[in-house]
């Protein structure tokens, strides 16, 4: 077992804790596009936060993980609430897949194989995705500023537009590019260079029509602020140090409990308040992350947008 993966196996032993946090933003908001009854892969899933999350609203999900303590508490917590979730235990670089797919995710778990494991696989997953399917990943990319941290030194297999490149022929409707400053149980703050991506395999009939909304805006937050809050601030102290986002991007995810992983209960709350080039994301009221953007944020949006609130400054002051 390598640091990174003794890392991630003491993590996930800890039945009361959720070591990555709740699921991903751009999850909830590829949800609301995906087909009843979707089939879904999370590859390199940890505990299974965003696989949780799609099982609870309906969708069949395959996970896999090489991380043994992961895949007990991610077993435990499916068999509990008697979701369709089935957990494979076992590394990237041998899975064959054998299923047709409406969405194909990896969070943060690619980048720990190399360019000749994980290219043949995105493109036979290609071939088994099916006709408006999505794929999202996530992956960190070091770059002089920030390089990849050591304490998760792994591959170095991404380059930016990597995946724009294999990707040339399906809609790619993100490809964001940030830094993030992060924190989970366990380990100080540090920050990553990361890549998100996400792109649709459309077909000649139906064109995808769904809107990636620039949340840009001419605010700014100083930087000798950006740098002085604190991850684990609350937002009631950073309000009022004066600072008021005009864009906040707001979800809301009933039957999430971010203090406790085995009661799939209460109201989770995620808030990216968005400064030009800074945002701060707050959990539950609390400072989690903190981005800069080298590429605009953007949020994906429908016709249930109201469900994703921006320009709410009134109700902030
Ligand atoms: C940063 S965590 C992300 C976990 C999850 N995707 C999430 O977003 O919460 C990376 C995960 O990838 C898993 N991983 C790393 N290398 C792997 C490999 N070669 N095969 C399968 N999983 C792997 C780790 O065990 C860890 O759970």
């Amino acid at each position: 077992m390598n640091n990174s993966e003794k890392f991630w196996e003491k993590g996930y032993s800890d039945a009361k804790v959720w070591t990555m946090g709740g699921p991903s933003v751009e999850v909830f908001e590829i949800e609301q596009f995906l087909p009843r009854n979707s089939t879904v892969i999370d590859i390199g899933c940890g505990e299974g936060r965003n696989t949780l999350f799609l099982a609870l609203r309906g969708h069949k999900v395959t996970a896999l993980e090489l991380s043994s303590n992961a895949v007990k508490k991610l077993r435990s917590i499916a068999d509990r609430y008697s979701l369709n979730i089935d957990v494979i235990e076992r590394r990237i670089e041998d899975f064959v897949p054998d299923e047709n797919y409406d969405l194909v995710m990896a969070h943060s778990s690619l980048h720990f194989v190399t360019k000749d494991v994980w290219i043949p696989l995105l493109r036979e997953m290609r071939q088994r995705t099916k006709p408006g399917g999505f794929h999202n990943f996530t992956s960190i990319i070091g770059i002089p500023r920030h390089p990849v941290p050591h304490e998760c030194r792994h591959a170095n297999s991404f380059d930016r537009g990597d995946l724009d490149s294999q990707y040339a022929d399906w809609q790619i409707l993100r490809s964001d590019f940030y830094a993030k400053w992060d924190c989970h149980p366990g380990i100080p703050t540090h920050v990553h260079a990361v890549e998100k991506f996400l792109s649709r395999k459309t077909n000649s009939v139906e064109r995808f029509t769904l809107r990636k909304v620039d949340l840009s805006n001419s605010d700014s937050l100083p930087l000798i602020l950006f740098d002085s809050i604190p991850l684990g601030a609350d937002a009631t102290a950073v309000k009022s140090m004066g600072v008021r986002p005009r864009h906040v991007n707001r979800i809301e995810m009933p039957g999430w409990n971010m203090t406790s992983p085995m009661e799939l209960t209460g109201n989770y709350v995620v808030e990216d308040w968005i400064f030009g080039k800074y945002g701060l994301q707050f959990t539950q009221s609390i400072l989690t992350g903190k981005y800069e953007y080298f590429t605009p944020p953007v949020s994906l949006r429908n016709a249930r947008e109201t469900l994703i609130n921006e320009a709410r400054r009134s109700s902030l002051t």
